[in-house]
């Protein structure tokens, strides 16, 4: 199966900038092992749709408002999201739940209102080194996934992606090693086979991200119960980038 590929650029990168990203990618883009998502800042999204339209390369948003629609002075609805050709969206990123306040609660609502409006979801989940370091890895992811998937049902899970991203690992040049990669991995299926069934916890895809790069992506990404992988500050590099998308196995 191919590897399922992601970019959060985060806030970098200006029209501009991005004209000039995607027009690369899009003509050395080789598409034989990666299955790849960009989720580019808000006012690039459209303009990300018009070069990624007729390629395999699919789009995605790095935050939704958890209402539909209304007096929310600068946010922006799943609706709105669908009609710039965004098929996904990132939601529950640390950096989100800590810079912004995010609960699991907000979390949870806006997952459901981004899968009513046909949005899959790519939830993030990960510890901080201070849970690590005292052993409370398993305790909060579990608390994470039970109540940001809250009230799913089993078939909407099939639009949820997880991504396990530690937070010590975000930004850090510290990725997580395979081993704690698979043990995360283990605690997230095995709380979704708990929550929901033996299928959903063999089939959802699972994805690593923190502190990727050219040097340790293949093994992270070979690891046990990982689909593919979540990618911050390398996915800004275009040639970097291309040689991840095209050579992962
Ligand atoms: P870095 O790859 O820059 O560590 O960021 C990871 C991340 O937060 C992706 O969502």
């Amino acid at each position: 199966m191919k590897k399922l590929i992601v970019a959060n650029f985060k806030m970098n990168q200006n029209l501009n900038e991005a004209k000039q990203y995607f027009t690369k990618f899009v003509a050395n883009f080789k598409g034989e092992r990666a299955n790849v998502i960009f989720c580019p800042p808000f006012v690039s999204l459209s303009l990300a749709n018009y070069f990624l339209q007729g390629t395999p390369i699919k789009l995605g948003a790095q935050n939704v408002n958890e209402e539909e629609a209304g007096a929310y002075t600068g946010e922006i609805s799943a609706n709105m999201l669908k009609s710039v050709g965004a098929e996904y969206v990132i939601i529950g990123h640390s950096e989100r739940r800590n810079k912004f306040k995010e609960s699991d609660k907000l979390i949870n609502k806006k997952i459901k209102t981004s899968l009513k409006n046909g949005l899959k979801c790519i939830l993030c989940v990960g510890e901080s080194a201070i849970d690590k370091n005292s052993g409370k890895t398993s305790e909060i992811i579990r608390k994470q996934l039970e109540e940001d998937l809250k009230g799913l049902y089993e078939n909407e899970l099939e639009s949820v992606i997880i991504a396990y991203e530690p937070i010590w690992a975000i930004g850090t040049g510290n990725n997580a090693s395979v081993k704690d990669v698979e043990m995360v991995a283990k605690i997230i299926r095995k709380v979704i086979y708990e929550n929901f069934s033996e299928k959903a916890s063999r089939d959802i895809q699972l994805l690593y991200g923190g502190s990727l790069n050219e040097k340790n992506y293949q093994a992270l990404l070979g690891s046990n119960g990982i689909d593919g992988g979540l990618f911050g500050g390398v996915s800004l590099k275009v040639d970097s980038f291309l040689n991840i998308a095209n050579s992962v196995r």
